[in-house]
């Protein structure tokens, strides 16, 4: 099989290369990625030299690339991770990159994999699109789309584009929505590898608000196994949800890796809120269980540990990010409220 895998160079996107490429013996993966702050192409240097990979620099809103490297390639199959995909930034930062590659590169996707007669096309989709859940209760993959802020609001309406291209043009498309991910080659500006590099730098550790919000964790090679199966086996056409442990507080989860490293809970500094944040993420998986045999494989504490071992084994590559324009990011976000008193 022929794969033209999109955002490549980011966190999930590496992972599943190196899934599909272990795993597999007889497949074919063009990594193709616009190295934007959050593509780094070490995360596939062990793919160098290996005669069933290649790297592509492009990016998927600009038709003419897309279009290039389809052409190129007679691909079975493209699963796009590309996206803009930080919550904050698309808060503090501004939609409009988000609305660039979330939306409309998903469209240039969807129509050159028409143009090319390219088989199968996954959308990696979120749970962030069906909005916040109550205290109780789970999204399905019936709930309705209700996503609360620029990012989740971007990645809903590429959604509903990959289901119209189903729905009029007959388009072998399927999403998936996954919960969040966590594991080796994730960017520090997400919860769980912020908390590993702070912690190791002795840095204060931001919670945000009152730290009771509620995310569903999934180590990422769960993530990768479950789109596996989604890419061999499901029917054109449909949507599976992918979900790993639920109902950990954020609080929680960070005391827990301080615990795992040694380190004093006096690093936990709550801080003013997240605009529009959403209180709580749980998923039903039963659908991708029961059709496709998916199951997850490691335990949240298992998980979180090989994590920080990695973060402690790989200053290099986290050290080197968080000093490049990663400063003036955290500069903005957080420098302000890490000095205001919290409540
Ligand atoms: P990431 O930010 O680590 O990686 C995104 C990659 O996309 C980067 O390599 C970046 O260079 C590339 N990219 C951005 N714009 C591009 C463009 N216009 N053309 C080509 N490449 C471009 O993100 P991630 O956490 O690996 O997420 C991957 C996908 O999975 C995203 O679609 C995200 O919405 C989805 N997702 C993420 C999570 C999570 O917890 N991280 C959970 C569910 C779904
Ligand atoms: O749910 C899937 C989504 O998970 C993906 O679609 C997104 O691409 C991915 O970034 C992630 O979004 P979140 O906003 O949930 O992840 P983040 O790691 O930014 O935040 C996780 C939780 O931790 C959230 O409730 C906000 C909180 N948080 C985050 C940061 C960065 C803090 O309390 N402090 C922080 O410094």
């Amino acid at each position: 099989m022929k794969i033209l895998v999109t955002g490549a160079a980011g966190f999930i996107g590496s992972n599943f290369v190196r899934y599909m490429l272990s795993r597999y013996k007889d497949v074919y993966v063009v990594s193709f990625d616009a190295l934007t702050y959050a593509g780094n192409l070490e995360n596939l240097a062990e793919f160098e030299g290996d005669p069933r990979h290649q790297f592509v620099k492009g990016d998927i809103a600009n038709p003419e690339d897309v279009e290039n490297v389809c052409r190129e390639h007679k691909f079975d199959a493209v699963v796009n991770f590309a996206a803009e995909s930080h919550v904050d930034r698309s808060i503090h930062l501004g939609v409009y990159p988000f609305i660039r590659t979330n939306v409309q590169g998903v469209q240039v996707l969807l129509e050159t994999s028409r143009k090319y007669n390219i088989r199968r096309f996954v959308q990696i989709s979120t749970d962030e699109v069906y909005g916040s859940l109550g205290e109780e209760g789970l999204f399905y993959e019936q709930s309705p789309l209700a996503p609360n802020n620029p990012y989740s609001a971007t990645k809903a309406g590429a959604d509903f584009l990959v289901r119209a291209s189903f729905r009029c043009y007959g388009q072998d498309v399927v999403i998936t929505r996954c919960s969040n991910n966590f594991g080796p080659y994730q960017f520090p500006e997400k919860l769980i590898p912020l908390t590993i590099t702070n912690a190791l730098e002795n840095k204060p550790v931001p919670v945000y608000g009152d730290g009771m919000h509620m995310r569903d964790w999934i180590y990422v090679t769960d993530h990768c196994s479950a789109i596996d199966l989604v890419l061999r086996k499901a029917p054109a056409g449909s949507v599976y949800n992918i979900g790993g442990v639920h109902d950990i507080p954020n609080i929680e989860v960070v005391r827990k890796i301080l615990r795992f490293m040694g380190k004093p809970e006096s690093l936990i500094r709550h801080i003013e809120d997240r605009p529009g944040h959403d209180r709580r993420y749980a998923m039903d998986s039963s659908k991708i269980t029961k059709e496709l045999g998916w199951k997850m494989s490691y335990s949240f504490e298992e998980a979180l540990q090989t994590t920080i071992k990695w973060y402690t084994e790989n200053t290099k590559w986290w050290q080197r990010i968080k000093s490049g324009e990663y400063v003036s990011y955290y500069e903005k976000v957080y420098s302000a409220r890490l000095k205001q008193k919290y409540p």
